[in-house]
């Protein structure tokens, strides 16, 4: 696609993130922007294709979004020292973080996006799903609710045992593929040196716990053992 073509794809994006995108584009990690998927708090997600396959683009707004809250997270992570103040550095740095803590996340064997580039702002990855982007968990039930619980406290584990947290674990960030979750959103990953990394998996596993015992599932009394074990 043309700088000229996209740019008449409507004036949705700042100037900063459309330089971003192009550059991702011109880099060939995808052909150009297909639909939006979602309006999240920080970010906007939108399909893209490269061929015929599709990926995931998840574009951090560089307005509207909470710096300050996403300041408060990122400094207790011993990678990201030092960004007090520093508005678009702290949003770069966040979506740089997804980046690498999703090569973890894949590097561990955990069942989440594979990672493709990131530029600024804008995160590619792989996308989740068959024609579509895979169900939230939340919209769509497990079968084997146990099976499905099983499944995802041993990627939670393997994550751990890496040298992670994920940090914002529940029904909204898991999504049901063909009855197997995949682990989405991993912005406020950390590793486990870090300060807040027990309080983090703490509120992981009362989310999970809480989502699945809803559903019927038979949890685990003490998860966070099995988890750090
Ligand atoms: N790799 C992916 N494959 C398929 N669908 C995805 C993928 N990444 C995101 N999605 C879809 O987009 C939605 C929003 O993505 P995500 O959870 O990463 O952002 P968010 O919650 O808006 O982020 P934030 O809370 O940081 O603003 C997901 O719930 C999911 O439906
Ligand atoms: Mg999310």
């Amino acid at each position: 696609m043309s700088k000229e073509k996209f740019k008449t794809m409507g004036n949705v994006f700042d100037l900063h993130t459309e330089a971003a995108i192009f550059k991702l584009m011109s880099e060939g990690h995808f052909d150009g922007l297909q639909s939006p998927v979602s309006i999240g708090k920080e970010a906007n997600i939108f399909t893209a294709l490269k061929g015929k396959k599709k990926v995931i683009i998840k574009i951090y707004r560089l307005e509207t979004c909470d710096f300050n809250k996403m300041y408060d997270y990122i400094k207790y992570d011993t990678r990201y020292l030092g960004l007090k103040g520093k508005k678009r550095l702290i949003i770069f740095s966040w979506c740089q973080r997804e980046f690498r803590n999703l090569l973890k996340a894949r590097e561990a064997g955990v069942k989440a996006p594979t990672p493709i580039a990131f530029k600024d702002n804008v995160l590619v990855m792989e996308c989740i799903g068959n024609r579509n982007p895979a169900p939230k968990l939340k919209d769509q039930y497990p079968k084997d609710p146990d099976k499905f619980y099983n499944m995802l406290i041993t990627h939670v584990r393997k994550f751990y045992k890496a040298g992670f947290v994920h940090g914002d674990l529940s029904e909204f960030n898991i999504l049901n593929y063909r009855d197997f979750p995949v682990l989405i959103d991993f912005s406020q990953a950390s590793p486990i040196k870090s300060m807040n990394s027990q309080e983090l998996l703490e509120r992981d596993i009362k989310n999970i716990n809480r989502f699945f015992s809803r559903i019927g599932a038979k949890i685990k009394d003490d998860l966070k053992g099995f988890i750090t074990s």
